[in-house]
Order: C-alpha cells, then structure tokens, then sequence
C-alpha cells in the first residue's frame, strides 16, 4: 500500500471513529433522566454563538489577505492571453521574474481554463476564460523557466491539444 493509500484509510478510519464517538454522544444525551432546565440551555447557547462568531471571524481574518482578486497590478507587466479552439494566444510570451504580472485574460469562442505549470508540471493557478468578459489575474513568477500552459476545462474535440508555453527570464 502506498503513503497515500494509507494516509487515506488512517483518515476514513478517524472519520468514521468520529462518527461514532458523535452518535453516541447524541444517544446518550437522549437518555439523561430529569427535567431539562431551560434558562440554562438559553445561557448556553449564547456562549456556543459567540464561539461560532468568534471562529468565524478568526477564519475571515485569516484568509482574506490571500485573496487574489482585485489585487493592485500597478507597475505590472501586461500579459494578454486569448483562448480560442484549441490554442493559446499569450502577448508576449516573454515575462520577467519578480516583477508582478498582470494576466488579461479573454475567449473567442467557449469557456476555456487557463492553467499554468511550472517546469516540474506543478499546478500553479488556473484562470477562468470567458468569452466577452475580461478577466485579470495578477502573479509574481520567481524562478525563471519554461512555464507550461494547459486548457482545464473540457471546450471541445481538441481541448487536450489546447498548450502552450511561455517564458519567465531573470
Ligand atoms: Cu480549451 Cu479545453
């Protein structure tokens, strides 16, 4: 069994001991006797939606600086990239590394997905494209190469012949 094979089973096993250990939770609490004291259960109950605000919150903050939309690409280049069946158009296909890119980013015909891979074919980000909409992405490339670009969303007939390359140099 491979690292991942068992990495998989260790976490459908947790989950599944989870499961459990929440059923009979549920089971038991159903079968405490006595008389259920309501003001305490509202007291309670305030402080669980404090907690659910508090996490939440917690999480808003500290995911929403990563965000890439909308971000400022002042002083960045401008990379225009045409989707069309089955090719990439990308202007100019030359890019500097660690100088933000701005990826302008349209469709002549369907919805095509632009995704770039670095030189060792890792997934780095993936762009909707749509025809009559522009859309913007902006990136930093640091390690110069030979970056790779596939289509990822099925456009056609010749969607997997829909690559392209494109250069970062120093
Ligand atoms: Cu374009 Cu698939």
């Amino acid at each position: 069994m491979g690292s991942t094979a068992v990495a998989i089973t260790a976490f459908y096993c947790t989950a599944v001991a989870a499961g459990l250990v929440a059923v009979a939770a549920v089971w038991w609490s159903t079968r405490a006797p006595g008389r259920i004291d309501v003001a305490r259960v509202v007291e309670r109950e305030k402080g669980w939606f404090a907690i659910v605000v508090a996490l939440l919150l917690g999480l808003l903050l500290g995911t929403v600086f990563f965000i890439p939309y909308g971000r400022t690409s002042t002083g960045a280049q401008i990379v225009k990239v045409t989707g069309q069946q089955f090719a990439w158009i990308i202007q100019p296909a030359t890019i500097t590394a660690n100088k933000p890119v701005e990826f302008r980013l349209t469709s002549k015909d369907v919805n095509h997905a632009f995704a770039v891979y670095d030189d060792r074919d890792v997934l780095l980000f993936q762009v909707q494209v749509m025809p009559g909409k522009e859309q913007r992405y902006v990136t930093t490339f640091r390690r110069p190469g030979v970056y790779h670009v596939l289509c990822l969303e099925y456009c056609g007939l010749d969607h997997h012949a829909m690559a392209a390359d494109f250069r970062v140099t120093r």
